[in-house]
């Protein structure tokens, strides 16, 4: 996507369409002003593109990229599939999805289709079509945008349509009837099916479903989303292959499995929108990046933002000054090769009026526009990391089908404690309500993080062979072959961390008999008879046998305990309370050259801290001490380093730099020794190689 060889993308979604034509020429002075370099258009834009079925209008959008280009500014180019038309949803009113509880939604907002509508996918072929021909030459095009967002409000369907078509997704899948009855196990409260047909889309019953019914169905919705981002890529490929394509996804949404997207995906790009109000919504965007930037091994996108405040929250708290700098210098930190935002200039109609924007309503005299400009204009002095990387020697695993098991993303209140709600919304049986799966790799990830070494998050399946430390938090799902791999990882030399509740289940959620951790109990040298999760407000204790070796004596841990035993291996520390009192909490297991841990509890951060610290010094990781409230991160390339130091605090802090003199690109000044930095401060330090003292 480096059309202008280095540069990192600075602009927005902007809307032209909202304005009369007289705005247009000042948002071109406003975005010159602003360094933009690049513009997503057209992501909304379907009726006016085509205000009927025979009709295509792209008069306005040449007028539009035209000037663009003529002030050499970019185009990300949407495909506008996320909202169809209303001439088209009132001819089939059948392309409207159907939610979990079988009402169909009514027109009147974005993504009302149906993910497996045909005829929504025909309409859709031939407006991208359209654009593919019409645009491929266009100088200003140098991204296509596709769609927005999939799932974001109609992810899951349960229509008539998806019902037949999960048939024969299924049919395919198990091939014959028996197979599918074994693997979903209906022969419990007597659901056994005779025919395909028998078998509907798991709506909203009268209580618990079946769970592995239910994962199938995730499965096959997941795998729909992908199938119609594959229809508009294959146009794409087709007409216009020198013009790279991404969809903007939404970090931590497990509507789909993002891996999917592996392989007909040039540009990973996502919208991260932390909220101001969290206190840890530093480590919530780091790992949402962290992400992102995994799925493919390379730089991301940050294709949106907010300048200052959102819309959807109950009460949306704006973005202090100094706030949307450093969280756009920490998406680049993580890999983003991009700062772009959610919106070019504040809407005066619709639903997103409130929202902030580049341009808000008071216009450019405001603090939030002079922010932008400030930042726009810092972004041309660091050019030079654009395309460099990320080297981390940790890797946490995120598994979908594990999160899908333990979590359901669709089902309204689905985690209440409420048990009637909780059983009707979601059917999918897990041991508490409490635990949820992204919360658990956020603990794994907030502990590494805190030491500013990098980690990448990465899909379970893929190869991890290259990693020293993988972590593989709540893996509740083994599928074949992972413990295999884990267990040539660990013989030749790895750390493997599992915890609780992980190896239950086979890949038809079926439990593995005689001790969990099911297939990793040989490399963790362990077998758990029991798990007790634990109420809110309550806990034991980890009890460390260890002597010291940088740990206290004792911390709290919560959530889920387990009765464990051991076969192999050592055990660290034991439960202090309970009737599992003394029984193992941690265990080390050395297995070849290598060591697996299990953690049969969600010990505190404390622990956490002092967890990763034991294995940064067995696997002789180096932890800079610099300030709690600073993060530090380094990309990388062709053996030059830039160091990133972000201070998420409200003082003034001074760090500490190793050894040797740097540039820091935002102010040009030389620096050795020490790094002082303000609230909200951000440095970049390229380390100056030792041929250019
Ligand atoms: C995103 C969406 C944008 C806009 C934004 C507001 O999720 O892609 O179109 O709605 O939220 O925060």
């Amino acid at each position: 996507m480096q059309s202008n060889n280095q540069i990192i993308r600075f602009g927005a979604d902007y809307f032209p369409e909202q304005w009369p034509e007289s705005v247009w020429e000042d948002d071109i002075r406003l975005m010159k002003q602003a360094g933009v370099n690049m513009v997503s258009l057209a992501i909304f834009s379907w009726a006016l593109l085509q205000p009927d079925e025979q009709t295509f209008n792209f008069g306005w959008l040449d007028q539009i990229m035209d000037l663009l280009a003529g002030h050499e500014i970019d185009v990300c180019l949407g495909t506008s599939t996320a909202a169809q038309p209303n001439w088209l949803t009132r001819k089939h009113p059948d392309l409207l999805f159907v939610r979990e509880n079988g009402l169909q939604v009514a027109p009147g907002s974005r993504q009302t289709f149906c993910v497996n509508s045909p005829v929504y996918r025909d309409a859709l072929r031939k407006l991208v079509r359209a654009l593919a021909e019409h645009y491929a030459g266009h100088s200003a095009l140098k991204l296509w945008h596709i769609n927005n967002e999939y799932a974001n409000k109609n992810g899951m369907c349960f229509c008539r349509n998806c019902e037949t078509a999960f048939q024969e997704w299924l049919r395919s899948r198990y091939e014959t009837l028996d197979r599918l009855n074994d693997a979903w196990g209906t022969v419990f409260w007597g659901e056994k099916y005779f025919k395909w047909d028998e078998i509907n889309a798991p709506r909203a019953s009268s209580g618990a479903r079946n769970g592995t019914k239910l994962l199938d169905y995730k499965r096959f919705i997941s795998e729909s989303i992908h199938g119609l981002y594959t229809e508009e890529v294959n146009i794409f490929r087709e007409l216009t292959p020198h013009i790279p394509v991404t969809t903007n996804f939404e970090g931590d949404w497990n509507k789909f499995d993002h891996a999917l997207f592996r392989e007909n995906l040039d540009v990973v790009s996502w919208n991260s929108y932390p909220n101001p109000l969290d206190p840890k919504a530093r480590y919530w965007a780091a790992m949402r990046h962290a992400m992102m930037r995994s799925l493919l091994g390379k730089p991301f996108m940050l294709m949106e933002q907010a300048p200052s405040q959102v819309d959807w929250y109950p009460v949306n708290v704006s973005k202090p000054p100094g706030l949307m700098r450093l969280w756009s210098y920490q998406a680049i930190a993580h890999g983003s090769d991009s700062v772009m935002f959610f919106q070019w200039r504040a809407s005066r109609k619709g639903a997103e009026k409130y929202h902030s924007a580049m341009v808000p309503h008071y216009g450019e005299k405001s603090r939030i526009f002079s922010e932008i400009v400030q930042l726009g204009n810092e972004l041309k002095k660091i050019r030079e990391i654009a395309g460099t990387g990320i080297k981390s020697r940790i890797a946490i695993l995120m598994d979908n089908d594990s999160w899908w098991t333990v979590d359901n993303p669709y089902g309204s209140g689905s985690k209440s404690l409420d048990n009637e709600t909780f059983w009707a919304a979601n059917g999918q049986p897990f041991p508490s309500v409490l635990i949820r799966y992204f919360d658990e790799l956020q603990h794994y990830f907030n502990a590494f993080h805190s030491l500013n070494a990098a980690v990448d998050v990465i899909p379970a399946h893929y190869d991890f062979s290259k990693y020293d430390i993988v972590i593989a938090p709540l893996l509740h799902m083994v599928k074949p072959g992972f413990a295999d791999a884990v267990e040539t990882f660990v013989g030749s030399g790895g750390t493997f961390v599992a915890t609780y509740l992980s190896g239950l289940v086979d890949e038809y959620v079926g439990v593995f008999p005689e001790g969990y951790p099911g297939p990793l109990k040989k490399v963790c040298g362990i077998a758990v008879e029991e798990f007790d999760p634990i109420q809110p407000g309550s806990g034991n204790r980890i009890i460390m046998n260890t002597g010291s070796n940088g740990f206290q004596k004792e911390y709290h841990c919560s959530v889920c305990c387990e009765v464990v035993h051991v076969t192999e291996a050592n055990i660290l520390a034991c439960f202090g309370n309970h009737y599992y009192a003394g029984y193992p909490c941690i265990t080390e297991n050395r297995y070849g050259k290598g060591k697996a841990y299990y953690i049969a509890t969600r010990p505190d951060e404390v622990f956490m801290r002092d967890f990763a610290k034991m294995l940064f010094r067995e696997m002789c990781i180096s932890v800079r001490d610099i300030p709690e409230t600073v993060e530090h991160s380094i990309r990388s390339h062709n053996g030059q380093s830039y160091e990133f130091y972000l201070n998420h605090g409200c003082d003034e802090v001074t760090i500490r730099l190793p050894s040797g003199q740097y540039t820091d690109l935002l102010t040009g000044e030389l620096c050795e020794g020490i790094l002082k930095l303000e609230q909200l401060g951000v440095s970049i330090l390229r380390r100056m190689k030792s041929n250019e003292k």
